[in-house]
């Protein structure tokens, strides 16, 4: 099977699959500025999460330092913007750098960062958005950008970090997605239910990353690394389910998984947030390895209900959560995928070989 004709019968499972269904802050010392080789020693522990309004506690943040990771990666509606008051704006990122909780993750690990709707401005906002530029600044800045980082240099805030020593069978790439500056609007269903309901939209005019941000990665990916964690603000391997998701590209979505067939891109695991529940989802590749997508969604938001997802493994967890990566470098590698709750139980589980991630061979 060619990879045009694996990619179209991915185009086509993901389209009808779908419709089958129905301030400031201490400078980071472990961080490198962004795209600059790793100087830093392996990382076995990384936590993440997504979705955490400032105007409520954040306890969850507590169990994140108990579990004691190395690195903490924010995936977006890192606050409640939506505003077009960059004041405003301003005041809700300083509400959120003055809770305590937060100040204390802060102390206690570096923390990297990109955004999605609420904090980049509105609701399911793309690239129309007209004050990207303006949020843009003020996201770098509480975040503790540096001033001479590539990121304050290109449009959007795609970057990329590595760890550990280039060929010491330890290395990992990090790599945060800008799935909001570039994005065209997505296909709005003709009917409306309560939810915001989106078709997928298989237009070739139409970008999720953006040109620039898609050559970025493809450069990314060619880079030797042994796991690689792609960070996306919104879901990117589990089944459409008219939500704001990569599956409303379709044509997007196969972008990456071709991408990453024709850079031989190894050891890729997927992250993500938005949806407020937390699950881990994995996406099938023909010709390729599984993906995995493990969402952590909801550090202080929950939902009333989970949308269903024929790629989820085990349950979806719909209490207050964060994500967490445990990798084990010795012997035959091993990334452990977790989500857990308030109370540090470990809600979703799943370990998996770094040679299951891997292009076969044949
Ligand atoms: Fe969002």
């Amino acid at each position: 099977m060619s990879d045009r004709c694996s990619g179209m019968s991915l185009l086509m499972m993901v389209v009808f699959a779908g419709f089958s269904l129905s301030p400031t802050v201490a400078q980071d010392p472990l961080l490198p500025p962004a795209n600059t080789p790793a100087v830093n020693p392996a990382i076995t522990r990384i936590a993440f999460g997504s979705c955490s309004t400032q105007d409520e506690p954040q306890p969850i943040l507590r169990t994140v330092i108990d579990w004691d990771p190395q690195l903490f990666i924010y995936l977006g509606d890192n606050i409640y913007g939506d505003t077009r008051d960059m004041q405003l704006l301003q005041a809700k990122y300083n509400k959120l750098g003055q809770r305590s909780e937060f100040r204390s993750l802060r102390a206690a690990m570096p923390a990297i960062a990109t955004w999605d709707d609420h904090d980049y401005g509105e609701n399911d906002a793309g690239k129309e958005y007209p004050f990207k530029e303006q949020s843009k600044e003020l996201f770098l800045n509480f975040w503790n950008e540096p001033r001479d980082s590539p990121r304050r240099q290109h449009p959007g805030i795609y970057t990329s970090y590595r760890f550990g020593e280039p060929g010491s069978g330890q290395s990992l790439q990090v790599i945060l997605l800008d799935t909001r500056s570039f994005r065209d609007p997505p296909l709005r269903a003709p009917f409306k239910s309560w939810k915001n309901d989106y078709l997928p939209d298989t237009d070739p005019q139409k970008t999720l990353l953006g040109q620039q941000q898609w050559a970025w990665l493809k450069a990314r990916l060619q880079e030797p690394a042994d796991l690689r964690i792609i960070g996306s603000s919104i879901q990117f391997g589990h089944e459409y389910n008219g939500w704001e998701s990569w599956t409303n590209f379709p044509r997007e979505l196969i972008r990456m998984v071709d991408l990453i067939r024709e850079t031989r891109a190894e050891g890729v695991v997927f992250i993500s947030g938005d949806v407020h529940w937390g699950e881990l989802s994995r996406l099938q590749v023909p010709g390729g390895y599984p993906l995995y997508d493990l969402t952590a969604s909801g550090l202080n938001r929950d939902w009333e209900y989970v949308e269903p997802n024929g790629n989820r493994i085990g349950e979806a967890c719909m209490d207050f959560h964060f994500g967490m990566i445990n990798i084990n470098w010795g012997g035959s590698p091993t990334v452990q995928l977790r989500v857990h709750d308030m109370t540090g139980r470990a809600r979703v589980r799943k370990t998996v070989r770094l040679n299951e991630l891997r292009f076969s061979n044949r």
